[in-house]
């Protein structure tokens, strides 16, 4: 069965309005496919009648679930390599160089189930064990947050770019899971947050934002480039995903080219 077109009008407009995220004309089988485990749920297979159900007596929290059902959470462990490489060679010399013996502070936005803010934990392993070093990790998705505090992955998931040397290291195992250190668990937080709302604190020294902004429209991308910009302190970096840039899109950003490589600081003398 295919979805109406009021149906998805209904729910391209939710997740929009919520998270930013844009459902183009053309993803209604992708709104299907993903609500269709909530309808089951609620007892139908039948994805327009839930829905119909949901507009005229959803609860908040039925309206969150189709909103968290369109994000999309693909992640793995030092996803693409080159920003943890730069962050340990580049990144945090040059902070350390600023700031001797000073605190790190990471923010992993868009986390995610957490490998991302555990990455960065394992490549910087001489701030942790000096506790030098704070990660926070948010993601708008709750069940996601949730699943990156409870730290915990199964074998599919750590054989997505865990080296085998930081699986002994870091990780017991439980039953068929594996459990993420107290020592990395230690210098990392998780809480929910939504990149449309203003920063979850800061000043932060290194921002992570990536594979995110690829799901927004040119305004949002600007509109949060802006606020992460105001939660990053002056000589602190961004880091985004390899197929998204600051450049023509907000100009308060220098950038910096590193190996193959570019990361971005705030423009220095720029007002927000
Ligand atoms: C593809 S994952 C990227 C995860 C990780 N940063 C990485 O690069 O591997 C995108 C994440 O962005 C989150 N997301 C989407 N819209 C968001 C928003 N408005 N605010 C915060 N997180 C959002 C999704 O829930 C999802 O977990």
């Amino acid at each position: 069965m295919t979805l109406t077109t009021d149906t998805f009008t209904w729910v391209s407009g939710l997740v929009r309005q919520r998270s930013a995220i844009v459902l183009e004309t053309g993803k209604e089988y992708l709104v299907e496919s993903r609500l269709l485990p909530l309808a089951r749920a609620a007892g139908s297979t039948d994805v327009d009648a839930y829905v119909r159900g949901i507009r005229q007596a959803g609860s908040p929290r039925a309206l969150e679930q189709v909103v968290e059902a369109l994000t999309t959470n693909e992640t793995s462990w030092f996803r693409d390599a080159l920003p943890f490489t730069t962050l340990t060679r580049h990144i945090v010399p040059q902070l350390e160089a600023e700031r001797p013996g000073g605190v790190v502070k990471v923010w992993s936005a868009a986390c995610s189930s957490g490998q991302e803010a555990y990455s960065i934990a394992m490549a910087l392993e001489h701030l942790v064990a000096a506790r030098r070093l704070e990660i926070l990790g948010t993601d708008l998705n709750q069940q996601v947050v949730e699943r990156a505090r409870a730290a915990r992955y199964n074998q599919l998931e750590v054989n997505r770019g865990l080296p085998a040397p930081m699986l002994v290291k870091y990780f017991t195992r439980h039953g068929s899971d594996w459990e993420v250190s107290p020592t990395l668990r230690s210098v990392t937080t998780f809480a929910r947050h939504n990149l449309l709302d203003a920063p979850p604190g800061g000043p932060f020294d290194v921002v992570f934002l990536r594979n995110v902004l690829i799901y927004f429209d040119l305004p949002t991308k600007r509109d949060v480039l802006r606020r992460v910009r105001q939660a990053i302190r002056p000589g602190g970096y961004l880091l985004l995903g390899a197929a998204e840039t600051t450049i023509g899109i907000d100009d308060g950003w220098e950038r910096v080219s590193h190996d193959r490589g570019s990361v971005y600081r705030p423009a220095s003398g720029r007002a927000a």
